[in-house]
Order: structure tokens, then sequence, then C-alpha cells
């Protein structure tokens, strides 16, 4: 049914499609990688040259660690980053599917489901474009049963004589680390028909990977299982970070130390150390949208008691968010109004430029509705982003997160937001966090960047307000006796109150 791999398409040039499919590319010279993309200046920005300075590809639209050298390597060798979609459809013979599945926003399953619409319309694409057979790889993370709606749209669509494949499989990179996670993947999960096509398809896209790959990573299951390993496996995580934040609480109120009970508990095979950080809440693209893909598979299937239990898990993300925000508050004496706050960091974690889902967003706008000033600085999210997440509404489309789309969704009134925010000075946008610092009542940490822990504290702390506060939204991040040294009043999430009773 298929020949072996020789040119590969990946629609959806962004977080995922992008990362993944250079990696490939680099991995396997003798196959044709071809990553395309509706929106022009993405595709733009993929393919922008090397600063003149110092030969670093600083405007590709994602950023991650690595990724510009491998970018650089592969680019017009056997990489192409176009707009062409159809063209690059045709000649591929397997295409992984790797465009946005957003939250719905309104229509039935609002705040719940995934909208499909960007995986429908690249399926009837290719459907209607293709002249050959080929394998279609569901790469986005999708809802159960995803793949066999593509496999209905592709076989109702495509022309006479030519035979698609449905693969599963689902990308588990995590942003900041996603080259060492691709290069290095704890296992490909590759989810196929059991039919002698679907069983040769799933071989062809395993042969691909084991290129680099070890083949016992290599893990071939039915398609359901492999839709719904994605979920849940994203699931167990975002439930593991809940739960420690849970005992973080009761840390916090009762003198145990989380980095404690968490090294303590960590330490039992059956549990095992990662994944047990406690703080100020998870955020990203990933965690909050699959939890609420599962509540609204488990509703739809009439399991209340199943949805009721992941519900659960993303309702104590929430609370951490609001907790710690509440402790910011309380500390400063009840009330941060007119108080210079600098918060530092404002993607979801370390080592990326993404902010969606951030915890810093929700802290910020709770900061700024209890009439805080902001000094915000983060050392990779564009300003335009900040003041974007800052007044955008949840209830609306959200606007790209990504540099470089030059703002082709934002609308007017967001536009009308941003320019009241910026003018109210409320906010100021730093260009480091020394900066940020500078005449603050508090420091909050809402992301654990490296360069926060080697801050010159003693610097942040003669240029602030007196007495000086610090917030550590990342429980053991900070060297809190140090700072305490220096004289700082600090908090960091699951730290027990007898050390503050030394200064209340
Ligand atoms: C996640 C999954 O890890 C990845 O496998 C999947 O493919 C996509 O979703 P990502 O969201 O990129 O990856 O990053 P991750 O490292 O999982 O962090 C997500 C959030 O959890 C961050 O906000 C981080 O701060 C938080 N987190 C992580 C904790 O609060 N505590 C921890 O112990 C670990
Ligand atoms: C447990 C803890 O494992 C042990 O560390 C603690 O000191 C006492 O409590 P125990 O209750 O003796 O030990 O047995 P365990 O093997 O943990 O099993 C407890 C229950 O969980 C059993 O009913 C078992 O069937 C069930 N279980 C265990 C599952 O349903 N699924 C699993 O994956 C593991
Ligand atoms: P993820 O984190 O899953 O990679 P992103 O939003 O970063 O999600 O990237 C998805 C990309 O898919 C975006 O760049 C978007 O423009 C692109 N895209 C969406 N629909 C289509 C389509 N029908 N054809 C090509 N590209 C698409």
């Amino acid at each position: 049914f298929h020949p072996p791999v020789r040119s590969i398409c990946c629609i959806g040039a962004g977080y995922v499609g992008g990362p993944t499919c250079t990696l490939l590319a680099a991995r396997c010279p003798h196959i044709q990688v071809t990553i395309v993309d509706v929106n022009p200046s993405r595709i733009a920005a993929w393919n922008s040259p090397p600063d003149p300075l110092t030969g670093e590809l600083t405007g590709l639209p994602v950023f991650e660690p690595g990724l510009g050298e491998v970018v650089k390597a592969c680019r017009g060798r056997n990489l192409w980053f176009s707009t062409e979609i159809d063209e690059a459809i045709r000649a591929a013979d397997l295409i992984f599917v790797s465009v946005n599945t957003p939250t719905k926003k309104s229509g039935i399953g609002a705040g719940y489901a995934a909208d499909l619409h960007y995986v429908e319309s690249s399926t009837r694409r290719i459907a209607s474009v293709a002249t050959s057979s080929k394998i279609i790889v569901e790469k986005s993370t999708v809802p159960c049963r995803t793949a066999s709606s593509m496999r209905t749209i592709l076989e109702a669509n495509s022309r006479p004589g030519i035979h698609f494949d449905i693969l599963s499989n689902p990308e588990f990179l995590a942003e900041g680390t996603a080259m060492r996670d691709l290069q290095n993947p704890d296992r490909v999960l590759i989810g196929c028909l059991d039919t002698p096509s679907g069983r040769e398809a799933a071989d062809r896209l395993g042969e691909v990977y084991e290129n680099w790959v070890a083949p016992e990573r290599i893990y071939t299951t039915g398609l359901w299982s492999s839709e719904l390993s994605k979920l849940a496996a994203n699931a167990l995580l975002a439930q593991r970070i809940s739960s420690i934040n849970s005992l973080a609480a009761i840390c916090e109120s009762t003198g145990a130390n989380i980095g404690e009970v968490a090294h303590a508990c960590g330490l039992d095979k059956r549990i095992g150390p990662n994944f047990l950080r406690a703080t100020c809440g998870f955020g990203g693209s990933c965690f909050s949208k699959d939890l609420l893909n599962l509540v609204y598979l488990s509703e739809s299937l009439g399991l209340h008691p199943v949805a009721e239990y992941w519900r659960g898990v993303l309702a104590m993300n929430d609370w951490s968010k609001a907790r710690f925000a509440q402790k910011v508050v309380s500390t400063m004496f009840n009330t941060i109004t007119s108080k210079r706050v600098a918060v530092l960091g404002f993607a979801f974690k370390k080592d990326t430029g993404d902010t969606r889902e951030s915890p810093a967003i929700t802290l910020c706008r709770t900061f700024l509705e209890d009439n805080a000033l902001l000094s915000i600085y983060d050392p990779k999210v564009p300003h335009e982003q900040i003041w974007r997440d800052l007044v955008n509404d949840p209830s609306r489309p959200s606007p790209s997160p990504y540099p470089g789309s030059g703002g082709v969704l934002l609308d007017s009134s967001l536009d009308a937001s941003i320019a009241s925010l910026k003018s109210s000075s409320r906010v100021t946008l730093a260009s480091s966090a020394l900066e940020a610092c500078r005449d603050a009542e508090a420091v909050v940490i809402t992301t654990p960047w490296d360069q926060f822990r080697t801050l010159d504290w003693q610097a942040v702390f003669s240029q602030m307000q007196k007495p000086a506060f610090v917030f550590d939204g990342h429980s053991g991040f900070l060297d809190v006796a140090r700072l305490e040294k220096i004289g700082f009043k600090v908090q960091a999430v699951g730290r027990g109150p007898e050390k503050m009773d030394a200064w209340l």
C-alpha cells in the first residue's frame, strides 16, 4: 500500500509541528520535509535570515533552546518552510496534521470541547488535492475519535484509486526542552487501525523514527488508545501538580515544608521524584485544554463522576493561582493599592516565549484589579504579547500567541484596550529584572527563569522600598535563607509559617 517514506509534509508550523519536523529533517537527511502553514508571516519568520552579527536565528516564531542551530543546518537542504500547501501535500508520502486545536469559545461544548475546524479543514484540503495514496498522521492533540472523523472525510472526498491510512502519533515534547525531548523521547506512540494497510502505515512511520529512536521505544497501539493516551498522560501529569499544590497549602498552614514532603514521597519508586514541584499553578497550552477535553469526553459518555474527578484537578489549579495572589495581598498588609509590584516572568515556564495559560496572566490581572502598579519583565516574551494577554477577554477568540504574526488576529477593541492600559501608566514593561524591581515594594517570581535565581539580590534589595517582600511562586527556586539574610521578607509556595513568625 505504502512505499518507504521519502517526502513528508507537516501542516501547521507551530510549537509542535515546527520543532518536531525540524528535528525529523535533521535525523533523516534522505527525507524531504516541508512544513506549511496558512499564516504567511509565520512562514516568513521560519525563513528569516540569521542575525548578521551573531549568526543566530533570532527571528524564528518559536523560541526553543537549540532549535535555531538545527533549522540553520537543515533549511534549504531537506527542510523547507512554505505557504504552498497544495504542492507540499501532493509531493508527500506522509502528512503530519499539526494544526491548533484550541478549546471552543462558543457553541456546543463551549469552554470544554476542542475546536476541530482547523483539523477538519486541513483534512478536506488533503482529500481534495492529493493525487496519490498517503499516510495521514494526526499529530495535534485531539479528542478521541478524531482519527475516525478524519478517515470518514478522506474516504468520502478522495479520488478513485487513492488510499489514505490514518495514524495517531501524539507528540509528548515539553516546551523549553523540545529539542532534547524529540531527540531522546521516552516513547514514540503510534496508533493505527488493525488492518493490513493500517499496520503497514504504522510500520512506515516507525521506520522514519528508527533513524534515531531505539525500536523498543516505539509502541504501537489501536487508534483510540493512542488518542486517549495523550489526554491521559497530560491529565496524570497535571493531577500530580494539583496534588502537590493541595499539599503545599497544608504545609503553609502547618509548618511542614513542601520540598521535604515532595522529596520524601518521591523516594518511593512507585511515586518517583519528578513533576512534584509545588507552584503558583500550572500553565501551558496543553494541560488545561486536555483536562477540559477529558471532562467533555466523560460527560458525553455519561460518565459524570469521571468528569467531576478531572474537573477537580482544574479547580485545584485555579485555586492555587488565586491562593498565591491572595497571599501576596494579605502579606502586604491587605492592600496593594498604588504599590509597585515587580513581576518576574510572564511565559508559562522558563526557556519559552509562550504565554498560553500562563499563571502570570491571572496573577497580573488580579494585582491590577487590586490597583497595584506592575513592573513586568520576561526574557523572551515580546512586549506586545504581554499587553495583549493583560487585556484580552478570555471569552473572545485568543489572539495569536506568536511574535511576528503581524497582529493579524487582533480586533480594534483589543487595540483600544491596550492603548488605554498603556496610557494609564499602571503597567511598565521593563527591559531587565533589576529595572523591574526598582522602587518596588514586592517582587513576585511567576516563572523560574535561571537568571532570576542568580540575580544580584543585594542590588535588588538596595533599590526596593522597605520592607522588601519576595514571593516565590515556585517552591525551592530561590535560596530563601540567603534572601532573608539580605533583609527580604520572603514567602515561598509550600513553606510553613514558623519561619515567617520571626519577622511578622
Ligand atoms: C506538557 C507535557 O509535559 C508534555 O509532555 C506535553 O506534550 C505537552 O504538555 P508543557 O506544557 O510544554 O508540556 O510543559 P511542562 O513542563 O509539562 O509544564 C507545564 C506547566 O506545569 C508549567 O506551567 C510548569 O510550571 C508546571 N509544573 C511542571 C509545575 O507546576 N510543577 C511541576 O512539578 C512541573
Ligand atoms: C499500602 C502502601 O503501598 C504502603 O506503602 C503503606 O505502608 C500501606 O498502604 P498495602 O495497602 O498493604 O500498602 O498494599 P498496596 O500494594 O499498596 O495495595 C493497596 C490496594 O491498592 C490493594 O487493594 C491493591 O489491589 C490496590 N492497587 C494497588 C490497585 O488497585 N492498583 C494498583 O496499581 C496498585
Ligand atoms: P501547537 O502548539 O499545537 O503547535 P500552534 O497554534 O502553535 O499549535 O500551531 C498551529 C499552526 O497551525 C498555526 O501556525 C496555524 O496557523 C496553523 N494552521 C491552522 N490551520 C491550518 C490549515 N488548515 N492549514 C495550514 N496551517 C494551519
